[in-house]
């Protein structure tokens, strides 16, 4: 089955009664033929970009994959591999998550036996539609979502994260606070301090957006339903819903509460003025081990040391 990242933006158009197309940062994905449960659909993957496969309950599906044009590398036990023009990779059925990154703008063609195309493009979309208002209503502008999946990627990356855990974190991380779509909006607005009512039903995001998850029945959101849930857990289990502690907590999740804690700090927003980046990241230190994740907080370092033009507070 084909996976998306979570991107922003994303629409799906029909353009006449065969030929469709869904756009989203970064990717756009042509259904160029569709006939007795095969599809065949060009994508297009932006430099950067990352796009998935996996394995799923009942999946007997044939995949290939062909490019076109660029060039695109995952990771295998033997190393980095890469995929450039002319070069195929097909699986009958694909038996564990394979991330591939574009290294540079890549065409390639993605055939499937079994029909695709409709269920995750529409489905995806008003989640990522879902996402990004929330995020708008709490103050943030629509990249929040995007910086959150995109840094959390790369601390999850530093820190030698397994492939699927690598997808369920871009997913997770994307989608972390869609539960707040379900909070009222007298509470999620509110200018002054909540009451402890307010705050409870405020801690109700996180188990909220597991529900959401969840609810849309979308196979590869199962896993990352569950990191949403535990983003607010803190490592000495002063978090919530459950106050999980340490090495109860997943790490996906981890990394997020460290990721979002950062963005929050270097935003502005409407009753919050941005912080520093090095204010921001000895905030961090001082909390670690109590609040974050040690190990999480020291590779989230040195991704801020080793690309000082990561993206924060736009
Ligand atoms: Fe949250």
């Amino acid at each position: 089955m084909p996976i998306y990242d979570g991107e922003s933006n994303i629409m799906v158009t029909s353009r006449d009664s065969s030929l469709e197309q869904a756009h989203f940062n970064g990717l756009t994905m042509s259904l160029l033929a569709s006939g007795d449960g095969t599809e065949l659909i060009h994508h297009h993957l932006a430099a950067g970009y990352d796009w998935a496969i996996g394995p799923e309950e009942g999946w007997q599906a044939f995949e290939s994959i062909c490019v076109l044009r660029g060039h695109l590398t995952w990771e295998s036990q033997e190393g980095t591999q890469h995929l450039r023009p002319g070069d195929v990779l097909s699986a009958h059925p694909i038996q564990k998550y394979v991330v591939f990154t574009a290294q540079e703008d890549t065409d390639f063609l993605y055939v499937v036996t079994q029909p695709v195309f409709h269920q995750y493009s529409q489905q995806l979309h008003a989640l990522v539609q879902m996402a990004i208002s929330i995020a708008e209503k709490d103050g943030y502008t629509s990249g929040h979502c995007d910086r959150i999946k995109t840094m959390s990627v790369q601390v999850g990356r530093v820190m030698g994260l397994s492939q699927s855990q690598l997808f369920n974190l871009n997913m997770g991380s994307f989608f972390h606070d869609i539960g707040k779509i379900r909070v009222p909006e007298a509470i999620l607005l509110k200018a002054g301090k909540l009451t402890d009512d307010e705050w409870k039903e405020m801690r109700e995001h996180a188990l909220h957006g597991k529900r959401i998850l969840l609810e849309s029945e979308l196979p590869y959101l199962k896993e990352p339903a569950n990191i949403v849930a535990q983003h607010h857990e803190r490592q000495d289990g002063r978090g919530y819903p459950l106050g999980l502690r340490g090495g109860e907590i997943c790490i996906e999740a981890a990394i997020i509460s460290v990721v979002d804690s950062f963005d929050a700090m270097t935003t502005d927003r409407p009753y919050h003025k941005a912080v520093s980046r090095a204010d921001a990241a000895a905030e961090l230190q001082r909390c670690k081990g109590t609040q974050f994740h040690p190990d999480v907080v020291d590779a989230f370092i040195r991704v801020l040391e080793e690309d000082p033009g990561i993206q924060a507070g736009a």
